[in-house]
């Protein structure tokens, strides 16, 4: 949380005319209290971030312009400034002549006024991370909340009720892009970049029209996620429903892990991949992936891939172009589950080898590579 300045200049009050009447003395401290008591309140208000804070100070807006960013003319759609209704970014300062960027302003005894701050003239990007399940989008936005100033607030989507229809959809991405969504993600630093990261399947590809609408309005950048050996996306899909079931690590069902050791536990189940079905799923994975590459390319995007990054970690730095947030090395504290070759970890490999022998997806079996 910001530091909140509290300059109280002591020629603010005349002490010499006062000292002559206890009654006038008596009144100041009164009204000293109380302006305690409204700052105190205020910031009571500030921590549990309601609305009603800003109509009980009064708050005005009074927008100072910020400078013109030095960005290219293509670009001035992607900026935003956000004003946040909750006051977690703001600081509440009493109003001294310092010429600050303020954003809302009250007047009381003193001017209270409430600022992002120091970070309210940095423009703010919006993105959405797309991808599909068990694709490394878990691990990838770790790596994306490495970054100082990135901010991706998770599978937003995941809980249905805010994907029930395109107006909640939209309620809620209007939310996180005003950086009014709070989560562990939520940086105290200057947010450059915010997002969330959204399954295909989470009303994205259901509502696909209207929200492409939505991305080019607001000036919202997809960055796509994919995995390319859709064979071994296929095993961590079975082993994660395995294991939602089963709970191999103490109980406890783990989608991504942490240690090397919980990883070889959850690789130890090797799941028997139903042949009958094998190409139709695989198949069915690739036109979901086409479609929503074909749907979403009017919006300014960017394709990843899962094995890329993976392999050559600087990858990362064309993301990080993209998003136009300075370099970092980005870190993630997750370990990859299923590593080594493909055969040690089908339990019906000899069966997958015959199904997908002469097919295009053969050369899913061929990598073994990490
Ligand atoms: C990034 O990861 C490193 C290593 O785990 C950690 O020390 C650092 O605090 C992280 N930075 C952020 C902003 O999360
Ligand atoms: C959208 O869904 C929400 C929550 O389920 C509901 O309250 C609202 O009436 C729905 N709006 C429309 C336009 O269907
Ligand atoms: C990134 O965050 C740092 C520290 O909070 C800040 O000084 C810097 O201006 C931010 N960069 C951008 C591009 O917003
Ligand atoms: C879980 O089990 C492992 C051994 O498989 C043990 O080392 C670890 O301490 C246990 N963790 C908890 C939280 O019980
Ligand atoms: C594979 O799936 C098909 C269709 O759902 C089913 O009929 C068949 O029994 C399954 N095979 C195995 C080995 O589970
Ligand atoms: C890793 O990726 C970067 C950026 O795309 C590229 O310049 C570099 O040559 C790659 N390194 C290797 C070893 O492939
Ligand atoms: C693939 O099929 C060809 C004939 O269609 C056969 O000769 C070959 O042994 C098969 N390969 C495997 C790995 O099953």
């Amino acid at each position: 949380m910001a530091e909140d300045h509290f300059s109280l200049s002591k020629d603010s009050f005349s002490i010499k005319s006062v000292k002559k009447s206890p009654l006038v003395l008596r009144m100041i401290v009164l009204v000293f209290s109380m302006v305690c008591g409204v700052y105190i309140c205020s910031i009571c208000l500030k921590q549990v971030g309601t609305q009603s804070a800003a109509g009980f100070l009064n708050v005005k807006l009074v927008d100072r312009p910020c400078p013109e960013p030095a960005v290219e003319p293509w670009e001035i759609p992607y900026l935003h400034y956000p004003k946040p209704k909750t006051f977690s970014r703001y600081s509440i300062v009493y109003y001294t002549l310092e010429v600050q960027p303020f954003h809302y302003c009250t007047e009381f005894f003193y001017m209270i006024c409430v600022f992002r701050a120091e970070c309210s003239c940095n423009p703010v990007r919006y993105f959405a991370i797309l991808s599909m399940q068990r694709s490394g989008s878990g691990w990838f936005e770790t790596l994306l909340n490495n970054h100082t100033n990135i901010s991706s607030n998770g599978e937003i989507f995941s809980v249905k009720i805010r994907r029930s229809n395109v107006s909640t959809i939209f309620q809620t991405l209007d939310q996180i892009y005003n950086l009014d969504w709070l989560s562990s993600a939520s940086k105290n630093e200057c947010t450059a970049a915010v997002g969330l990261k959204w399954m295909l399947n989470q009303g994205l590809m259901q509502h696909h029209v209207e929200i492409v609408d939505y991305f080019k309005m607001h000036g919202v950048s997809a960055i796509f996620l994919f995995r390319r050996n859709l064979l071994r996306r296929m095993i961590s899909v079975l082993a994660n429903s395995y294991d939602r079931d089963n709970k191999l690590l103490n109980g406890t069902h783990k989608s991504h892990v942490h240690s090397p050791h919980e990883a070889e536990i959850l690789a130890s189940y090797k799941p028997s991949i139903n042949t009958t079905l094998l190409i139709k799923d695989l198949k069915q994975v690739q036109d979901t992936t086409t479609r929503a590459l074909e749907s979403f390319k009017s919006t300014r995007h960017i394709v990843l891939y899962y094995e890329d990054i993976v392999k050559n970690r600087t990858k990362l730095v064309d993301l990080l172009e993209f998003l136009k947030v300075p370099y970092r090395d980005l870190k993630s504290r997750q370990v990859k589950i299923h590593k080594g070759s493909l055969s040690s970890q089908i339990d019906n490999w000899d069966d997958v080898q015959k199904a997908l022998n002469g097919t295009e997806y053969w050369s899913f079996l061929q990598d073994y590579r990490k």
